[in-house]
């Protein structure tokens, strides 16, 4: 699965509302910290002495907790992905506001970025947190979290390190872990469900769901090292 070119896609790219702001800070900053979609493997801060970790955050939305964990970890490199403009903007308006120097943001589906500009081996930490869940049947099949793509994702990872997915619904929440847990060389870093790590801020989306009384369920699970 993970050399096919053809997936269906996880999103619905919509006409989004764009505020002036975001539209601004799209014109004035994408040239500076978006990266182009290129069948080309990245090597950003790899020969780097002052980079602890390489973070990839999947789908960050409005950029919230890119933000704060950028400001919170600058040794951290953060390759953040994301296909929604409003909230690209958003995230530059935040990147020069508070002058983060370790962003660097593609504006495409990520399926193809860990595909194809992801080198084995290379990657800390994924983060997906809140996927859209797609509960409805007919949707299902949108679904981010499926077994190829955890394959691709499993490739990435150095030995050692996490992938770390959050949900607030609890049908998507065993689905994952049981793709984890069956999926070879992954360990559960905790029991069944992780406490929230302390890296890990919290968004409009985990606000929804603990208002409608739902269990925020963190899975982080690690490549086994070899
Ligand atoms: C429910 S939102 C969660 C946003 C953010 N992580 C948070 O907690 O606030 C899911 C986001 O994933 C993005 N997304 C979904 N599939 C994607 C894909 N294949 N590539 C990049 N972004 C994707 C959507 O555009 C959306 O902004």
């Amino acid at each position: 699965m993970s050399n096919k070119s053809h997936f269906v896609k996880s999103y619905v790219l919509r006409g989004s509302r764009i505020s002036k702001a975001q539209k601004k800070a799209y014109c004035d900053y994408a040239l500076d910290w978006i990266l182009p979609f290129k069948k080309a493997k990245i090597n950003w801060g790899g020969n780097c002495p002052y980079t602890s970790r390489f973070i990839v955050e999947i789908g960050f939305g409005m950029g919230e907790a890119t933000r704060r964990l950028a400001m919170e970890h600058p040794a951290w490199n953060i390759l953040a992905i994301e296909v929604y403009k409003p909230g690209i903007g958003k995230l530059l308006w935040w990147i020069n506001q508070e002058n983060l120097k370790n962003i660097r943001i593609i504006e495409h589906d990520a399926v193809e970025v860990v595909r194809e500009m992801l080198a084995e081996r290379s990657v800390d930490g994924f983060h997906i947190w809140f996927p859209d869940p797609w509960p409805k049947r007919k949707h299902q099949k949108r679904r981010l979290i499926k077994p190829g793509f955890i394959e691709l994702l499993v490739r990435a990872l150095k030995p050692g390190a996490y992938i770390h997915i959050v949900t607030d619904w609890e049908f998507y929440a065993e689905e994952i872990y049981n793709l984890l847990e069956n999926t070879e060389g992954l360990r559960n870093r905790h029991k069944k469900w992780s406490p929230k790590p302390s890296y890990r801020p919290s968004t409009r989306f985990e606000e929804r769901g603990l208002v409608t009384n739902r269990k925020i369920r963190d899975i982080i699970f690690e490549l086994d090292k070899l």
